[in-house]
């Protein structure tokens, strides 16, 4: 390929500062360096995660950053030494590595690995974008909202090559974090009762799990129920607008005899995540909490709930080890069970992404994704 061993010029979204949106810049994305690949982006999508680090979740995140880490692509080369993808495979970059040597790696208690870099730039501490000659931090070092991008080869999933590039973003983050709740962090029962609260990209990945793991009854729970005829799609039986009840637990405890087995929270707001947990059966209810808050932040849980018997736990990547784990789920995708295109609302040029987080604000969108290709 005429680009091979040469820095490639092409457009990326940069995040200048906290809270400055997303800015269409020309870039220079360098040359893979030992053990990494560079990656020609097919897709990316809108995920709240990248909203809620733009307006600031963590304070010590470097800008500027070019975010992004929901995304698939086609790899253009590769560094040295690296041996599990070649030029031409279909890949998913995923934002927590697994080098599959470290402690983490080897533990199945955790899908965090400790060679990931967590101050979004790679294994050398330098970044390969820049722009207008300074460097640019890259999320979790894959930055996906580029048309190219350079990561770790610990950062790369090889996938089903009969798997559509321009709209397998969403096994980047949505479906192994929604599905991944609760498969692996819920470990829902057949004939259990589910809530799902927030009925986003990653509540519809919630719901489809639930659905398949067997669940009996799967309540939605949104604020804005134009998010309801899909989520019915998707596996939910029931609803419940927040909005029309006085008491969402005693409301729940009413439609799930005493309290609801699994509960899911997939939106990032604290009173949201008490009322799932208030809401969970007094005995045996597990609550996964997915949606984020600020670095820092704390969540009420009584000490009493807990000794007689609820469960309070989190869960980032929806506990896959990504690398291994998000190409089992790009074969649920290519033989359908996986409805990955009904989660996509909206196909947009990368130069419409500020569009894209705007309909996710407002609550228009469902997932809506850049098409590199459009
Ligand atoms: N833990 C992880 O690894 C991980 C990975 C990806 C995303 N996330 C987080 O998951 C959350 C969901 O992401 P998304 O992209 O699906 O977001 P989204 O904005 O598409 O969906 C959130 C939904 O919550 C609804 N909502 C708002 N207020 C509500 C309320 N009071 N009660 C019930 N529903 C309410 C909204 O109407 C919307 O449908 C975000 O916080 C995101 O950062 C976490
Ligand atoms: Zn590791
Ligand atoms: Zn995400």
């Amino acid at each position: 390929m005429a680009t091979v061993g040469k820095p490639i010029t092409c457009k990326a979204a940069v995040t200048w500062e906290v809270g400055g949106g997303f800015k269409i810049e020309t870039v220079e994305v360098a040359v893979p360096k030992k053990g990494e690949v560079r990656i020609r982006m097919t897709s990316t999508g809108v995920c709240h995660s990248d909203l809620h680090v733009m307006e600031g979740i963590d304070k010590d995140w470097p800008f500027p950053c070019v975010l992004g880490h929901e995304g698939a692509g086609i790899v253009e080369s590769v560094g040295e030494g690296v041996t599990s993808v070649a030029p031409g495979d279909i890949v998913v970059p995923v934002f927590e590595g697994h080098c599959g040597e470290c402690d983490f790696c080897k533990d199945p208690r955790t899908c965090m690995c400790q060679k990931q870099t967590r101050n979004h730039l790679q294994m050398d501490g330098t970044s390969r974008i820049t722009c207008k000659g300074k460097p640019i931090a890259q999320m979790s070092t894959i930055s996906t909202f580029s048309q190219y991008t350079v990561t770790n080869e610990i950062n790369v999933a090889k996938v089903n090559p009969k798997a559509n590039p321009n709209t397998l973003c969403l096994a980047g983050c949505c479906i192994p974090t929604g599905y991944g709740a609760v498969m692996n962090a819920g470990r829902v029962h057949p004939g259990a009762t589910c809530a799902v609260w927030g009925l986003g990209g990653v509540g519809m990945c919630v719901l489809m799990g639930c659905r398949d793991a067997g669940a009996s009854k799967i309540i939605g729970i949104d604020t804005n129920p134009n998010k309801f005829p899909l989520a019915k799609q998707f596996g939910a039986t029931e609803f419940l607008n927040p909005k029309d009840v006085s008491s969402v637990p005693e409301k729940l405890a009413e439609m799930t005899n005493g309290g609801v087995d699994y509960c899911f929270v997939s939106v990032g707001i604290t009173p949201v995540m008490e009322q799932a947990f208030m809401s969970s059966h007094p005995q045996w209810g597990k609550t996964v909490i997915i949606g984020l808050a600020d670095i820092g932040e704390t969540m009420k849980a009584g000490i009493w709930e807990l000794i007689y018997g609820r469960q309070l736990v989190g869960t980032f990547y929806g506990s896959y080890k990504a690398r291994l784990g998000i190409p089992d789920l790009v074969d649920k995708v290519v033989s359908g069970q996986i409805q990955l295109e009904k989660l996509i609302s909206h196909r947009l040029p990368l130069d419409k992404i500020e569009e894209g987080f705007k309909m996710l604000t407002t609550g228009e969108s469902l997932r809506a994704i850049i098409d590199y290709d459009l």
